[in-house]
């Protein structure tokens, strides 16, 4: 069955790339946003990434063993945090933690940072270290559709430093198959243009289907096809493409 998508809808999407040459151009409204965790009234996120942080954190009963410290950032927001961070800390350090206003992830409402609790939480960089309920967090985080969004290691790839306390949400399948992948986002959204509606991604987990595959986007908008009774989310790449996630194809 042919399904058209336009264009205002195609920018929106959990699969967005966020970076310094990618930066965001579709914001959530207000009515997109709702607290990380039922009793963190301050910290937003879009309501899926909310829902799935939830779930994860049930899951671990990490209820006051893991607080969320950041999520959704008004554009005003992270300008503020960038030149705050210049002054306080300098050029060099907030390069390699503070995204550019603009090109953060958190603007999307689709990263949240997390922290050990503590009795001082360092906003920029809250510990998150691997042992106990936060290693126990990191390994659980890609079934529930979040990634570790800037490994260690890939500095050269993200243009940002190691940050182990940064998830990012891109949701069921994607995570899972980047963290076994061990790529970054930027690489997977690569990845992605070579599969096509003919040859797309095949993924198989938990009893389940999915494919996966690219379509171009115009000002138009975009156009494809899902078998009948196929449950199907697109989602831009914010590089010029549609990736369509096809559920229960096989
Ligand atoms: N700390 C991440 C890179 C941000 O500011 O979006
Ligand atoms: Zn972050």
């Amino acid at each position: 069955m042919r399904q058209e998508v336009t264009f205002a809808q195609a920018l929106e999407g959990t699969l967005v790339l966020v970076n310094d040459a990618h930066p965001l151009q579709a914001w959530p409204g207000p009515e997109e946003l709702s607290p990380a965790l039922p009793d963190t009234p301050r910290v937003l996120l879009r309501r899926p990434a909310a829902a799935m942080l939830s779930a994860l954190m049930d899951s671990l009963s990490a209820a006051g063993r893991i607080v969320p410290v950041s999520g959704w950032r008004a554009h005003a927001e992270q300008e503020a945090l960038y030149a705050d961070s210049v002054r306080d800390n300098g050029l060099a350090f907030t390069q390699t933690y503070v995204a550019l206003p603009g090109c953060s992830e958190h603007e999307s409402g689709l990263a949240i940072d997390v922290g050990e609790a503590r009795d001082e939480i360092d906003f920029l960089r809250p510990a998150f270290p691997d042992t106990g309920v936060c290693a126990a967090f990191r390994a659980a985080a890609p079934r529930y559709g979040f990634i570790l969004r800037y490994p260690d290691g890939a500095r050269h790839i993200t243009h940002i430093g190691s940050e182990p306390w940064h998830f990012r949400y891109v949701g069921v399948p994607h995570a899972a198959y980047i963290t076994r992948r061990g790529c970054t986002l930027e690489e997977y959204i690569e990845e992605l243009r070579a599969y096509t509606p003919e040859r797309p991604l095949r993924l198989h987990a938990d009893g389940r289907d999915w494919r996966i595959f690219r379509v171009a986007l115009s000002q138009s908008g975009a156009a494809f096809e899902a078998p009948g009774g196929c449950l199907w989310q697109t989602s831009a790449d914010n590089c010029g493409g549609l990736i369509v996630t096809l559920w229960g194809a096989p």
